[in-house]
C-alpha cells in the first residue's frame, strides 16, 4: 500500500512539558510530508536512567536513525556513543552530549542566549542592581551555557551583582520553593532571571503571594505562544521580558531525511532567537495564533487526504472485483 515504512525515527525527549509538546507536533506534522516514515516518540520527566532506558530500547529495536535531547551531559553520553558506534545516525538537539559521535546537532546558542540576556538586563539596570539567578538542571548544557553567557555579559559591570545562583530543574514548582529562600535571604532584588518561562512563573507567584513582586522584575527563556505561556506572561506584566527559545521540530525531521537519504545536510544547525518584550508582544502573539490556525489546516488537509487515498484504494480493489467477474 502507500503507507509502507521505509524509515523508523526514535526521538528521545528529556522532558515532558509544553516547549517539547510543541516541538513533538512540529515533527508530527512535518513527517506527514514524506512517504514510509515512522516517528516515535518516548519522553521521560527529567529522569537520566529512565532516559538511557528508552535509548536503549530505541537501539534494540534497531531504529533507523535516533534523535535526542539530552536530560543531563555527562550520564547520557555513553548510550549515544553506542548508539552511534553501532552505525546508528544520531540527531542531537536542544541539549549537548560531551562528545563528538553523533551525525548532526540542531539547536539555538544558548550561551549567546545568556549573553542576550545579560546584555538585556544589564541595560534594563543602567549598570546597578541586584540580581538573582534561578537555573535549570545543571547538568544540563543548556543550563550551563546559559549561566556562562549571562555571567560574561554582566561580569563588565562593577554595580551589578549576581547575589545567588540557584537550580530549579526547569520546574516551576521547584522555582516557587528556591525563590521562597531567596526572598528570605535578600532584601534587595532587582531582577530574577529563570532560565525558563516555567520557572519564572512559578518564582513570580511566590514572590506576589509574600507582596514583593512589584519590586523586582522577571525575565524568563522560550517565549512560547498560548494561554499561560511566556508570550502571555509579557503581556500581563509577570514578565517585563523572555527570549524565543526556538522548538525547531520540522527542521529536525528534514535533517533527519536528508541523512537517510544520503544527501548533504549540515553537521551544526544554530537556531535564532530574539527578545519578546512590551514593545513586541502584542504583534507576536497575533501571528503565532495565525500561524496555530495555519498549523490546523495542514492537519485537517492531510486528514481528507488518506481519506481520499483510503476511497480510492477500496474503488480500485471494487472495480478489480468486477472486472474479474
Ligand atoms: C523544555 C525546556 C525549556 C528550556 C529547555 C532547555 O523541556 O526545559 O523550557 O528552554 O528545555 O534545554
Amino acid at each position: 500500500t502507500h503507507r509502507d515504512v521505509h524509515f523508523r525515527i526514535g526521538v528521545s525527549q528529556c522532558s515532558d512539558d509544553e516547549w517539547r509538546h510543541q516541538m513533538n507536533n512540529e515533527m508530527l506534522r512535518e513527517a506527514l510530508f514524506y512517504d514510509g516514515v515512522e516517528v516515535d516518540i518516548r519522553t521521560v520527566k527529567d529522569d537520566n536512567a529512565q532516559q538511557i532506558e528508552d535509548i536503549r530500547h530505541f537501539i534494540q529495536e534497531g531504529v533507523d536513525l535516533l534523535v535526542v535531547a539530552p536530560n543531563e551531559a555527562a550520564p547520557i553520553t555513553p548510550v549515544v556513543e553506542e548508539a552511534f558506534d553501532r552505525g546508528i545516525p544520531v540527531i542531537v538537539f536542544d541539549r549537548k552530549i560531551l562528545s563528538d559521535k553523533y551525525t548532526a546537532y540542531i539547536g539555538a546558542d544558548n550561551y549567546e542566549l545568556g549573553k542576550a540576556i545579560g546584555n538585556y538586563v544589564a541595560n534594563m539596570l543602567h549598570g546597578r542592581g541586584n540580581i538573582v539567578e534561578i537555573a535549570g538542571l545543571t547538568g544540563s548544557t543548556s543550563a550551563m551555557d546559559r549561566h556562562q553567557g549571562f555571567v560574561s555579559a554582566i561580569s563588565p559591570y562593577p554595580g551589578i551583582q549576581l547575589l545567588a545562583r540557584e537550580d530549579a530543574g526547569w520546574l516551576r514548582s521547584e522555582a516557587g520553593e528556591r525563590m521562597d529562600t531567596l526572598l528570605k535571604r535578600f532584601p534587595e532584588i532587582d531582577v530574577v532571571y529563570a532560565q525558563n518561562d516555567r520557572m519564572a512563573a512559578g518564582a513570580y507567584a511566590v514572590a506576589k503571594q509574600q507582596g514583593r513582586a512589584e519590586e523586582m522584575r522577571f525575565i524568563g527563556t522560550d517565549a512560547l505562544p498560548g494561554e499561560g505561556y511566556g508570550v502571555e506572561q509579557v503581556l500581563n506584566g509577570q514578565l517585563d521580558a523572555t527570549f524565543i527559545y526556538p522548538t525547531g521540530g520540522d527542521r529536525v525531521i528534514q535533517i533527519a531525511m536528508d541523512i537517510l537519504n544520503k544527501r548533504d545536510y549540515p553537521r551544526e544547525t544554530v537556531l535564532g532567537t530574539s527578545v519578546v518584550d512590551a514593545t513586541n508582544a502584542q504583534i507576536m502573539q497575533m501571528q503565532t495564533s495565525h500561524i496555530a490556525t495555519l498549523d490546523e489546516k495542514i492537519e485537517t488537509m492531510n486528514g481528507k487526504m488518506s481519506q481520499f487515498f483510503d476511497r480510492y484504494a477500496t474503488q480500485q480493489v471494487v472495480l478489480y472485483g468486477s472486472l474479474l467477474v
